[in-house]
């Protein structure tokens, strides 16, 4: 590890937008990368020791909160992005028990697990950044959305309302709204060429944390500029 650096720690880094973000990162930051896939993180993780830089990963599902705590708790880490997530798109009345669940339990429940081991030691510093990716989906509902937007519009309502709790510890609380993103997650086998990239994402991120410490972005709402027409 180069110790020197400031410490990132990013879920759901084994690939997608999380990857972009601890590949833009890693030039400056020690990155510690999340996710339950080790054979992907460790391919990141060659990638960036390759580069010159740092990064430890760590395999756990963030919807383990005990193994999260055994993984997290104490640990020094300067930023943590909350950016695991799922999407299962389907009308209300098709969507199972398990698809309900699976949404919470990543996009929200993970959410608490992860922050909540890491903020203590954040709080004690009196210096550290949450970062969460949202989604325009949490300001904007969309049929076949509606565990996925709950799930977004919750972590908004999160986001704000930690933030108002820990800005006077010198802890700043920001969330991330892309529209579509070319990834794996939505696997429509469709034109993905006018989309955001994830990189366009890790960009937004890395503006956050590059921002004056006396300077708090809370929010950043982006969307593709050019997306296919409705007909
Ligand atoms: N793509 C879009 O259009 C879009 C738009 C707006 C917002 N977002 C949000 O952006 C975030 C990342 O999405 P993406 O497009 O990069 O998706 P992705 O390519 O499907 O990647 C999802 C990441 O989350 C991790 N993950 C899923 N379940 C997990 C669990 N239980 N524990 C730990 N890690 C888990 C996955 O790793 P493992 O499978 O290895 O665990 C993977 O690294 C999500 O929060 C999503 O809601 C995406």
């Amino acid at each position: 590890m180069t110790q020197s650096r400031p410490a990132a720690l990013i879920t759901g880094a084994s690939r997608g937008i999380g990857r972009a973000i601890a590949l833009r990162l890693a030039p400056r930051w020690t990155i510690v990368a999340l996710a339950r896939t080790a054979a992907e993180l460790e391919s990141l993780a060659e990638e960036i020791r390759t580069g010159g830089g740092a990064c430890e990963p760590i395999v756990v599902d963030v919807t383990d909160g005990p193994a999260v705590r055994r993984a997290l708790e104490g640990r020094h880490v300067d930023v943590v992005v909350n950016n695991a997530g799922v999407g299962v798109m389907k009308p209300f009345v098709e969507l199972t028990p398990e698809d309900w669940q699976l949404m919470m339990d990543v996009n929200v429940n993970g959410v608490y697990h992860v922050t909540h081991a890491l903020l203590p030691g954040m709080i004690r510093r009196g210096r550290g950044h949450v970062v969460i990716i949202g989604s325009i989906s949490g300001k904007s509902g969309f049929a076949g959305g509606t565990a996925y937007a709950a799930t977004k519009f919750a972590v908004n309502g999160f986001a704000e309302s930690l933030m108002l709790e820990v800005r006077d510890a010198g802890v700043k609380v920001s969330v991330v709204m892309p529209g579509s993103v070319a990834t794996s997650f939505s696997r429509t086998g469709r034109d993905q060429s006018w989309k955001l990239m994830a990189d366009d994402v890790a960009a937004a991120v890395e503006f956050l944390l590059d921002a004056p410490q006396r300077m708090l972005v809370d929010r950043i709402e982006m969307r593709p500029l050019n997306p296919p027409k409705k007909t």
